[in-house]
């Protein structure tokens, strides 16, 4: 079928493959390399990551552009209202990756409690000299309150997992949340944090997603007392395959039936 799409990635599994058994016009071209920008001009699909924000001007560039497929929940980095505009429909991922994403809510809230970092370190520099009554002691967690921001699916996910290891759970509603200390990159003052982490204001903090990614604040190399991750939540093989099929599929809906 002469239907260009336009993917900056195989993505995960075979999904993208098999894509292009129905529609062998399908490019894989890095986001931004010379081979993406002209293929852009024909798609009328685009596959892009979380990463690789498109513009507007981008778009203009597609006439024929009818859906674009983006490899993660978050939409934040596409133009949603000039895509409406034009009635360019946009594929995301929800749901797939709720309880990859509270695993690892709970592994940054065990490695801090735990000190789990702090462990692995000391052990891998050789300076382990054994069991001490003291060394680095942690925090128990059953019995303590967990605050969550959000009582979405990712949000319950979670409750179940701490409520498992015997916490209680306080929810905040999603409405009127900016800058807050918890949730996602942008939600987060991420300077404040920091400042409260130094003055000894707050135990601990746990990140996977940031306000930059991947240019962070350097202030986070040295924060005391906190875990971070390279925005690993959805990052197991099972989720990452169950996203590619599904924005595959989705995608495919589009064009074979829009
Ligand atoms: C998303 O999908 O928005 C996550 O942040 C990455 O999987």
């Amino acid at each position: 079928m002469s239907i260009r799409i336009l993917s900056t990635s195989a993505l995960v599994g075979p999904y993208v493959e098999q894509l292009g058994l129905d529609f062998p016009e399908l490019v894989v071209a890095p986001y931004r390399s010379a081979a993406w920008e002209s293929a852009l001009l024909q798609a009328q699909a685009l596959i892009v990551l979380l990463s690789e924000p498109l513009t507007e001007k981008d778009l203009e560039q597609c006439p024929d552009l009818r859906v674009i497929g983006t490899y993660s929940v978050g939409i934040n980095h596409l133009p949603g209202a000039y895509c409406k505009s034009r009635g360019i429909l946009i594929v995301n991922t929800p749901g797939v990756l709720t309880d990859a994403t509270a695993d690892l809510a709970l592994a940054l809230l065990l490695a801090l409690t735990r000190r789990i970092s702090e462990g692995e370190t000391l052990v891998r520099s050789g300076n382990w000299k054994g069991w001490e009554p003291d060394l680095l002691l942690g925090s128990s967690l059953a019995g303590e309150t967990c605050g969550i921001l959000g009582s979405g699916p990712i949000g319950l996910a979670f409750a179940r997992r701490v409520f498992a290891i015997g916490m209680k759970i306080v929810f905040w509603d999603r409405a009127g949340t900016h800058d807050m200390v918890t949730a996602r990159g942008g939600i987060v003052d991420e300077d404040a944090a920091i400042d409260l982490l130094h003055d000894n204001k707050i135990g601990g903090f746990g990140l996977d997603v940031y306000d930059n990614e991947p240019d962070i604040r350097t202030r986070w190399y040295t924060a005391p007392r906190t875990v971070l991750l390279p925005h690993l939540g959805s990052a197991t093989r099972q989720t990452r395959e169950n996203m590619s099929r599904m924005l595959c599929d989705g995608v495919r809906n589009i064009l074979l039936n829009h």
